[in-house]
């Protein structure tokens, strides 16, 4: 894994002491080294966790987008400045992403037909919802993607479970999920945009894209000849039981009026991550 920082960080009050958002450009050292089943040697877990993948670069291209519709409302030039560093972490996951979900096709994924179907979910949401309400969205999948990177810091299971190649991967994304976590968000409030519609887009945003998820681990799974055995599945269970209690507490915590994506704390993750080998391979990169 290799990491370049050449792009400025962004700071500000807005962020914890010692948080910045920073876009680092991630390198795989060894794709294609990386084994079919490189969470817990464990296809259920595995073709979810690729479905997820698949659906991240439509969906951050979704994010980018309905953010650049209101960046020049932002009065604040250090909010200004976080949506710039914002856009270029997800153009930088994008990128990196784009190179994983291609490399599923040596296991047999019909990658094509998943990516394009991805897209066309996340063109229908922009078609469908207005803008306001697509900020919004964005804002709810922010905090939710923010979700799973705390509890991929917070149960050292998950780890455990990863190809340490593919575990860097989703630490490094997970990092800058939690660095960016209130961008969208604040956005959202310096445009005037309420409560109610806050609720009632991250509703939606579940309701939108719950199926088209389910569909595409599906599938993978479907097209995929090796057999999902009862202990895989008590092990997808299990792992399951660790992470869904935290998880669903934070997912439920946005519901609440006076909810901030900063109010679930990921400061001690974030400096963990920073002082660790993976950002000082990061920091050689700079020089
Ligand atoms: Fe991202
Ligand atoms: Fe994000």
């Amino acid at each position: 894994m290799t990491l370049d920082v050449t792009l400025p960080a962004a700071k500000s009050r807005r962020l914890p002491d010692g948080v910045s958002i920073q876009p680092r450009r991630f390198d795989f050292d060894r794709l294609e080294r990386v084994p079919q089943y490189w969470l817990g040697g464990n296809p259920l877990m595995t073709h979810t966790e690729n479905a997820f993948s698949i659906l991240i670069p439509p969906g951050e291209r979704f994010f980018i987008q309905s953010v650049q519709h209101y960046a020049d409302r932002a009065a604040d030039p250090e909010l200004r400045d976080l949506i710039r560093a914002f856009i270029q972490q997800e153009a930088l996951h994008t990128r990196a992403h784009d190179a994983f979900n291609a490399s599923l096709a040596r296991f047999g994924v019909d990658v094509e037909r998943e990516v394009a179907y991805a897209s066309r979910v996340m063109t229908r949401m922009e078609k469908l919802l207005p803008r306001k309400m697509q900020l919004a969205v964005t804002a709810f999948l922010e905090h939710l993607t923010a979700t799973g990177a705390h509890v991929l810091f917070v149960e050292p299971a998950i780890g455990r479970a990863m190809h340490p190649e593919m575990l860097r991967f989703w630490r490094w994304h997970a990092v800058e999920e939690m660095e960016h976590k209130a961008v969208a968000f604040d956005l959202y409030g310096e445009i005037g945009g309420g409560y109610v519609l806050r609720v009632v887009s991250a509703i939606a945003a579940i309701l939108l894209l719950a199926l088209p998820f389910a569909k595409i681990a599906h599938r993978m799974m479907r097209d995929d000849p090796n057999p999902i055995t009862d202990a895989m599945r008590e092990q997808a269970r299990e792992l399951n039981r660790k992470v869904m209690g935290p998880q669903l507490r934070m997912i439920a915590a946005y519901f609440k009026p006076g909810f901030h994506p900063w109010k679930c704390r990921d400061e001690a993750y974030l400096s963990e991550w920073y002082a660790s080998s993976e950002a000082a391979g990061s920091r050689a990169a700079t020089t």
